[in-house]
């Protein structure tokens, strides 16, 4: 791909691009809608991403393609002129980058090309969009030789979404893809932004991504819905209890002062942020230690209060993850990322996946009316340089 992309940049800009990049896009083994609780989580970056070729201008223009929206043609804006325009569609993310990059003191003095190509499957929860800010943000970095670190980039392309795109996430995505490691997951504690590099060590099992093919198209509205209920629920209980986050809780303080939220929905959704936070810190124990059958089990348990409590799963992602589960040669599976369709993950046992794929794939088709895609998930690198 990177080879081919810079044909593309070439035959579309009429020079050829001075560097190559490329930027994961991520899975989370679990910790779900913690991230803006407060709470931890347990993501790794894969090897599909989205790769870039860029080269600097002389003048002000930022010209910017993607190969994977060739309709939309080269979206050219000036540096002078960061502002959000909905006709510049994908390209809004770059925007966002450069502008909060300039904002955090970056001397983006010209203008510059970039082009874009993803195999990141579009609307799969698979984080293209974070994988698109995190690339933009090492590319200017390089190209402009800006003295920000990793972690900084991170937390632009957060900002990005939260403040230019209007998707209020956490910040999970961002640090996941930017500092991800081959082989590795990341048990990150939101809250400080303290973190673990966890080998991702399987055994005879593997990671499957099983992706409903059902975008996830309410996403954003009850996204934002879902976070402002725990952040209703946290400010009930903040009434006595002296904490900063739902994060702060462990289940038995939780359990004691229900009462408190006094509200059926808003109690589940708090539940969910509570166990869902200590289910990761057990995960990412179970995982050291090798117990691979608590893993798996606490996968499920994730999954089922994602179903009831959260509520944020649907039938395509309960249909793929109760195929998985049933399958023998499954220890665990459940959603990963927003939920709402997208994908699901399932621990399988590596000799057996070819027919674990096959029935899952086939039930699926039985209840929903069309074909899932399974695939082996690759644990690799963050955001990173490729070549000159
Ligand atoms: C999306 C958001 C993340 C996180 C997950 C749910 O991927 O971008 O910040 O909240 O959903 O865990």
């Amino acid at each position: 791909m990177e080879n081919e992309l810079k044909a593309i940049f070439t035959e579309q800009f009429g020079v050829a691009p001075t560097g190559s990049y490329f930027a994961p896009g991520r899975i989370n083994l679990i910790g779900e809608h913690t991230d803006y609780n407060g709470g931890h989580v347990f993501p790794a970056s894969i090897t599909i991403g989205t790769y870039g070729q860029a080269r600097k201008r002389d003048d002000q223009k930022i010209r910017l393609y993607s190969a994977n929206f060739p309709e939309k043609g080269i979206i050219e804006f000036e540096l002078a002129d960061l502002s959000y325009q909905k006709v510049h569609d994908w390209a809004n993310y770059p925007k966002g980058v450069v502008k909060f990059l300039i904002e955090a003191g970056g001397n983006i003095d010209s203008g510059f090309e970039i082009a874009y190509n993803g195999n990141i499957p579009n609307g799969a929860g698979l984080s293209s969009s974070a994988s698109i800010e995190l690339l933009t943000g090492v590319i200017l970095r390089d190209l402009f030789d800006l003295p920000f670190e990793m972690i900084d980039l991170v937390k632009i392309g957060k900002k990005v979404e939260n403040k230019f795109i209007g998707v209020n996430s956490g910040i999970m995505d961002q640090f996941a893809i930017g500092m991800g490691k081959k082989d590795h997951a990341l048990l990150l504690d939101t809250n400080t932004l303290e973190y673990e590099v966890i080998p991702a060590a399987f055994g005879e099992y593997v990671v499957a991504i099983m992706n409903t093919n059902k975008r996830r198209e309410l996403a954003d509205s009850k996204y934002n819905e879902r976070r402002a209920e725990c952040e209703e629920a946290l400010s009930r209980l903040q009434k006595k209890l002296d904490i900063q986050s739902l994060g702060d809780l462990d289940e038995a303080t939780f359990n004691a002062n229900t009462d408190l939220i006094g509200d059926e929905t808003l109690i589940k959704r708090a539940k969910h942020a509570v166990t869902e936070n200590q289910r990761t810190l057990k995960a990412k124990n179970a995982l050291q230690t090798g117990d691979l059958v608590k893993f798996g089990l606490l996968l499920n348990q994730s999954h089922e209060s994602l179903q009831y409590d959260y509520e944020v799963t649907g039938v395509e992602l309960d249909t793929l993850v109760a195929a998985a589960q049933a399958n023998p040669d499954v220890l665990g599976a459940r959603m990963t990322g927003a939920g709402f369709g997208g994908c699901a993950i399932a621990l399988v046992k590596q000799s057996a996946f070819d027919s674990f794929a096959e029935e899952v794939k086939h039930k699926y088709r039985e209840v929903v009316g069309y074909d899932a895609d399974i695939y082996l998930a690759k644990i690799d690198d963050g955001a990173r340089k490729l070549s000159k």
